[in-house]
């Protein structure tokens, strides 16, 4: 038996993949597993993690929260480590979002943010504004309104039954341009489709969502700016609600504390989750401006916005929260942040030319290497080569089928990032065992 606990891994086919590695303990960048092997964590434990394994003044914070109180319900009820938390996070936030509804996990931040885009529509007396729109190769989550949301794949071919419709728009996937431009000849050309379906439909559309910048699981997509301030223009012009998933670019991933500040945009309602407690407990929040907020409040009980979690606010995530944001003042986060992006940036154009490589993006911490395959896809046969290349290399990389990408947190040195990138550049000599493509393939065919 391979699996005597029974646990059931996420996201694992038992029957193929290898046996869960038991990790130990963790320290900075590093996890350890029960046999004494160190592992580089380049993704961060699924894009959480910012101040590396373990920060002692998170994991003081904690200890220090749990001798004062567990736990306590946010419907009716507050506490000292919630109300601390919302007013770093009301700082922190643009202006003018400033109302602070709290979850558990990104999924839930973002199933919150859909319900209060449809639910105040009908609060404002307009419910026939009730539709999404969604981006190709989004992702927004594993619960159902956030599949929804996402875009169809083979993951979420088996719900097609639950799932809502959304209205589907090009996303500014420029390596393979929904609308066969190139980024010198386009002017944002592929967002003409949402113009035109807000252009007929506004009336009846409550709201655009859009990971901002970066669309994380699809591939590790980078847009243009442009694009998403294009986004921000047309939902204002047609009156429909921006909003803006930060659950993976929140929080310094992507260069600033949250991604749509790099485009200037703010939007209506905006999800963050991961990063927030420094990655080390589940706290998520959407937040919003506070014209939706009070569109909530009146004497009529059934405008009130019936939606919440058991963990709600929990005040140990809280306390590891409010230390995560003191990291941010104590220590030179951006400037790590800012060492990361030139390592990436000068690392990726050392190997954009391989013949192996079709394209390379990289926005702030993040790295992506689009492989060209005959598969390309998540289920590319690359993927556990290279899952099982850079695990032997004591590094923790889960490419995204044919598309490799480095996610590391923030504490990560230089030597260290180096070694990361020199294994991926070791790698690409492998890519022919793995995978064939043609030596002229265009990004289209690749
Ligand atoms: C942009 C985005 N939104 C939402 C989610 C869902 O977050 P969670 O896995 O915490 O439910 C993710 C997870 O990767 C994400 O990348």
């Amino acid at each position: 038996m391979t699996n005597p606990l029974r646990i059931w891994h996420p996201f694992t086919q038992e029957a193929l993949d290898p046996a869960p590695l038991r990790i130990s303990h963790a320290k900075g960048v590093y996890l350890y597993t029960d046999d004494g092997r160190r592992i580089l964590d380049a993704i961060s434990s699924w894009w959480t993690n910012i101040h590396g394994h373990c920060h002692p003044a998170i994991m003081s914070a904690i200890a220090e929260q749990t001798s004062k109180m567990d736990h306590v319900l946010l419907a009716g009820f507050s506490h000292p480590k919630i109300e601390e938390l919302a007013v770093l996070l009301r700082k922190a936030i643009p202006a003018p979002l400033e109302s602070i509804f709290f979850s558990d996990d990104g999924s839930t931040a973002v199933e919150v943010a859909l319900k209060i885009a449809v639910q105040y529509w009908q609060n404002v007396g307009r419910p026939q504004k009730r539709s999404i729109v969604a981006l190709e190769h989004a992702y927004h989550g594993d619960t159902v309104g956030a599949m929804s949301a996402s875009d169809r794949s083979a993951f979420t071919a088996p719900f097609s039954s639950m799932m809502f419709p959304v209205h589907r728009v090009h996303s500014a996937y420029c390596y393979r341009c929904p609308v066969g431009k190139t980024r010198a000849t386009c002017d944002i050309d592929c967002v003409a489709q949402l113009a035109a379906l807000l252009a007929e439909k506004h009336d009846e559309i409550a709201a655009v969502i859009v990971e901002p910048l970066l669309q994380g699981a699809g591939g590790m997509i980078v847009h243009p700016r442009e694009f998403l301030q294009r986004v921000r223009q047309l939902c204002t012009e047609h009156n429909v609600l921006l909003i803006a998933d930060e659950v993976l670019t929140g929080f310094g991933r992507c260069g600033k504390m949250f991604a749509c500040e790099l485009a200037g945009v703010v939007p209506d309602l905006m999800c963050l989750s991961k990063g927030i407690t420094g990655g080390v407990l589940p706290l998520a929040a959407t937040v919003c401006t506070e014209e939706i907020h009070r569109a909530f409040i009146s004497q009529d009980r059934m405008r009130a916005f019936y939606h919440g979690h058991s963990y709600t606010g929990n005040p140990l995530a809280a306390a590891a929260a409010v230390a995560s944001f003191k990291i941010f003042e104590n220590e030179p986060v951006f400037e790590r942040i800012s060492s990361i992006s030139q390592i990436h940036q000068q690392r990726l154009a050392e190997i954009q030319n391989n013949p192996a490589v079709g394209d390379v993006r990289s926005i702030g911490t993040v790295a992506a290497i689009e492989l060209r395959a005959d598969d390309a896809g998540y289920f590319s046969r690359l993927r556990p080569n290279l899952h099982k290349f850079f695990l032997d290399a004591g590094i923790l990389l889960r490419p995204l089928g044919n598309v490799i990408y480095v996610l590391p947190p923030y504490c990560i040195t230089a030597d260290e990032l180096h070694f990361v990138h020199d294994r991926i550049a070791a790698s690409l000599a492998r890519i022919p065992e793995w995978s064939s493509f043609p030596a002229n393939a265009s990004a289209q065919s690749a």
